[in-house]
C-alpha cells in the first residue's frame, strides 16, 4: 500500500525479485533494454502525491513510462480518465493487474515515446504524466520532442539525476516550468507558455 498523503492508498503489486528479470538476450535484441518497470521508484510516490493533491474527476490523463503504473492509479482513483503506456509489455500488464486491484478501469497499453504517433493522434490530453524517465541521457532528446505535440500540461518527477538540468534548459523554450520538492524527489510542473 502507498499512501497519496490525503488518506488514499493505492495498492501497487510488483515482482518479489526484479533483479531475476535481468535477461542479457532481452539487453542485446530490444534496445539495451532493463527491467526497470519492476521497481516502485521514489519519483513514482512523489507524483502519485503531486496528483493527488489535483483535482482530475474526468480529465483525461496520460502516463509515459508508466512501470507499475502508481501515479495514474493515483489519478485514476480521483475519478481522471486515464492512459498507461510503457514501452515494456511486462510493465503494461503489471500496471493493468495494478488498477484491478485498486478497482479501477484504465486502458493500458505498449508505447514507446519514440514512436508515439498513436497517442499524438488523441491529444491533447489534458494532462501527462512521467517519473524518472530521464535516467539515460538518451531520453531527453525524444521527450523534449513529443510532449509540446501531447498537450499543454506536463508532471514530470525526478530524482535529480544529471540528465534533468539538460532536459528542463531545453524545456524552458517551450514550457513555463515550475518545480516543488516532496523529499528527495523534484515534481516538475511543465505548463505551455
Ligand atoms: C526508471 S523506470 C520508472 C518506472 C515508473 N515510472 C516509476 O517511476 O516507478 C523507467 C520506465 O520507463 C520505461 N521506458 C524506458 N524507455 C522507454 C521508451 N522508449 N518508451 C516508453 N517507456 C520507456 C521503462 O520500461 C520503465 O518502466
Amino acid at each position: 500500500m502507498v499512501g497519496l498523503g490525503d488518506g488514499r492508498e493505492v495498492l501497487v503489486a510488483r515482482p518479489r525479485d526484479s533483479e531475476a528479470l535481468l535477461d542479457q538476450g532481452a539487453f542485446d535484441s530490444r534496445d539495451e533494454y532493463l527491467p526497470y518497470w519492476a521497481e516502485l521508484w521514489p519519483s513514482a510516490i512523489a507524483l502519485g502525491r503531486a496528483v493527488a493533491r489535483r483535482a482530475l474527476g474526468g480529465r483525461r490523463v496520460l502516463e509515459l513510462g508508466c512501470g507499475l503504473g502508481l501515479p495514474g492509479l493515483a489519478a485514476a482513483t480521483g475519478g481522471a480518465r486515464v492512459t498507461l503506456t510503457d514501452w515494456a509489455p511486462e510493465a503494461v500488464a503489471a500496471a493493468r493487474d495494478n488498477a484491478e486491484r485498486n478497482g479501477v478501469e484504465v486502458e493500458a497499453f505498449v508505447c514507446d515515446w519514440r514512436a508515439a504517433e498513436a497517442l499524438v493522434a488523441r491529444a491533447r490530453w489534458d494532462l501527462v504524466l512521467l517519473a524518472d524517465v530521464l535516467y539515460e541521457a538518451r531520453n531527453v532528446a525524444p521527450l523534449l520532442a513529443l510532449l509540446p505535440r501531447l498537450g499543454r500540461e506536463v508532471l514530470l518527477a525526478d530524482p535529480d539525476r544529471a540528465t534533468a538540468a539538460p532536459f528542463l534548459a531545453a524545456a524552458a523554450e517551450h514550457w513555463q516550468v515550475t518545480t516543488r520538492r516532496d523529499a528527495r524527489i523534484l515534481v516538475h510542473r511543465l505548463h505551455a507558455r
